[in-house]
């Protein structure tokens, strides 16, 4: 009968460590996942509009999708790194512009004049089907 209640209370205790390492393993899983979503590609919009408007803009990413003058698909961090303003594309085409004190960037973000000092993020884009994705 004691013998019993010792394997019993054994078997409690084994339990009680699986639950706990089971249970952190699975905190770790989601954490892991989590990190996984902000490094996945995201859809900022349609390859059709992107072709009808000459760029894409993605307020919740503040990113710009627009094509250099090779053709080539450039994803691009909007925010001006002088101090923070949302850069946009020119009238022209051919060049983006910070509205706040009008430094300027190439079409693959590249510094032209400032007073920004360096250049805009640029991030990996792709197409499927008929989405642009970018990993932000
Ligand atoms: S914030 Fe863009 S140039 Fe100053």
């Amino acid at each position: 009968m004691n013998m019993k209640r010792r394997e019993f209370m054994g078997w409690m205790t084994m339990g009680a460590i699986v639950t706990s390492v089971v249970g952190c393993n699975a905190e770790t899983g989601a954490n892991s996942d989590q990190e996984e979503t902000s490094n996945e590609f995201q859809v900022i919009g349609t390859v059709d509009e992107l072709e009808a408007e000459g760029s894409l803009t993605d307020s919740t990413t503040g990113v710009i999708v627009l094509r250099n003058a090779e053709g080539e698909l450039i994803a691009l961090d909007r925010t001006c790194p002088h101090q923070s303003c949302a850069v946009s594309l020119d009238d022209n085409g051919e060049t983006l512009t910070c509205p706040c004190h009008d430094s300027q960037f190439t079409l693959e973000g590249e510094l032209v004049d400032g007073p920004a000092q360096t250049d805009l993020t640029n991030y990996e884009v792709k197409t499927e089907d008929n989405e642009v994705l970018v990993k932000v």
